[in-house]
């Protein structure tokens, strides 16, 4: 593998203008929005105004064809303003539009991605269930075959956007003996009867981010609203989640990066002992350790984002981007918290936001314990997911 440290002009170009509009459009937003538990659909709107809701959509599809360096770099610039945001850009591009992208027919895709990618409308997808997290295969979702289309029944759990999404990718399981080769997936109108949603209050972060309990009782749908074929659902989530959990992990790194500049900027201007508390070198390790947590998790990113744009296998790479970076980002928000003192345990500084917001990433898409898993059975080729059967 080369190795190129490097961006492109058009690549920093890319990352100036996304850090310009975060700060002009979701910072000052992001407090109240937070405050108020309110999922801002406005913003939502003007996401996909300026492009960045499916940017690696091809552009005869209404995305802006970026590659997924260029992605990686706008979602880095979100996370670090709003992970709320960041949730929405990350569920409807990478998971609901990369699966239409890749998985749709032509069909499925005019009628889709143009309105999904500007923003008009809002996906979700809809994997977990009450009963299933780590183990996504074991859906209890039932897909049934009618007279020219399904039948489907059953109940999702924790899905982003459930409630406001026009669209969900609903997963489902057609033939219980057949396991994961029995799974598929469908793109279901929520304005469908038959979906019902719930939102799920409570939450210790990501409390502008919709969040929400479906329940699909009968919902018909025809043939045509399947993505793929039967059999092929959870090949659709896994590379779904491929891309998804590339998101997350650029994510966290803004979150890193919010971190540190919050902590430097009040580091040097806080003064104790009649100096600025920068000048102590405690807090100076602080910072250090964010800041070499952030170019680590910027590097592993940039990594999958390269393997990705070269169309080269990227599970591996990316579960560990996702691993580092997510936990990174909770390690900083905590240790920026800490720099902040008794100002960082409330919201005048986003540094308390940041942390609750990064807790959650460590368990979504794919749980810290379920990567190191996927990572140490690629290294060791033995499959430690479950414990072995009694003998
Ligand atoms: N790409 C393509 N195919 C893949 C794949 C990938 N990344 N990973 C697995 N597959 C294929 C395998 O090749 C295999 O294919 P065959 O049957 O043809 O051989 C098949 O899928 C089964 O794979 P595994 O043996 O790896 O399956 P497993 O059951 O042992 O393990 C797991 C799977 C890694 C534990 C997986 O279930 C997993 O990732 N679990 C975590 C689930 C998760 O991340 N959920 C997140 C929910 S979505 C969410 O949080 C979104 C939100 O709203 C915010």
């Amino acid at each position: 593998m080369s190795v190129d440290l490097g961006l492109s002009d058009e690549q920093r170009l890319i990352a100036e203008s996304a850090r310009q509009f975060c700060d002009r459009e979701i910072v000052p937003r992001a407090r109240d929005n937070d405050r108020a538990g309110r999922f801002d659909r406005e913003l939502a709107g003007k996401l996909g105004e300026v492009g960045y809701l499916g940017a690696p959509v091809a552009e005869e599809y209404g995305g802006r064809g970026l590659d997924y360096i260029g992605y990686g770099l706008v979602v880095e610039a979100v996370g670090r303003a709003d992970s709320s945001a960041r949730t929405v850009v990350s569920v409807q591009t990478s998971l609901v539009c990369g699966s239409i992208e890749q998985w749709g027919s032509e069909e499925q895709k005019r009628e889709w991605l143009p309105r999904l990618c500007s923003g008009e409308a809002l996906g979700c997808f809809a994997l977990t269930e009450p009963d299933t997290g780590s183990d996504a295969a074991n859906l209890r979702t039932r897909a049934t075959k009618t007279d020219g289309g399904w039948s489907i029944s059953g109940n999702k759990m924790w899905i982003s956007m459930g409630n406001v999404a026009d669209v969900a990718l609903v997963f489902a399981q057609t033939d219980p003996e057949r396991k994961h080769k029995g799974l598929a997936c469908f793109l279901v109108p929520t304005a469908n009867e038959g979906y019902s949603s719930q939102e799920i209050h409570g939450k210790l972060g990501l409390r502008a981010s919709d969040t929400a309990e479906i329940s699909l009782d009968e919902i018909e749908v025809p043939d045509s609203a399947m993505l793929g074929e039967v059999g092929d659902g959870f090949k659709i989530a896994m590379t779904a989640l491929d891309k998804g959990r590339y998101s997350v992990a650029a994510g966290c790194v803004g979150i890193c990066d919010g971190c540190v500049e919050a902590s430097v900027a009040y580091a040097t201007e806080r003064k104790q002992f009649d100096v600025p508390i920068a000048s102590f070198q405690l807090v100076q390790e602080l910072i250090a350790d964010m800041i070499v947590r952030r170019d680590a998790a910027r590097m592993l990113v940039w990594r999958a984002g390269h393997l990705k744009d070269a169309g080269e296998p990227s599970t591996i790479e990316t579960s560990i981007a996702k691993l580092y970076a997510t936990e990174s980002a909770v390690e900083c928000a905590n240790a920026a918290i800490q720099v902040h003192g008794g100002s960082g345990y409330v919201d005048d500084y986003p540094v308390e936001r940041y942390l609750r917001d990064a807790r959650v990433t460590t368990l979504y898409e794919g749980t810290s314990q379920i990567h190191k898993l996927i990572i140490g059975r690629d290294a060791t080729g033995i499959n430690a997911m479950t414990p072995p059967a009694p003998s």
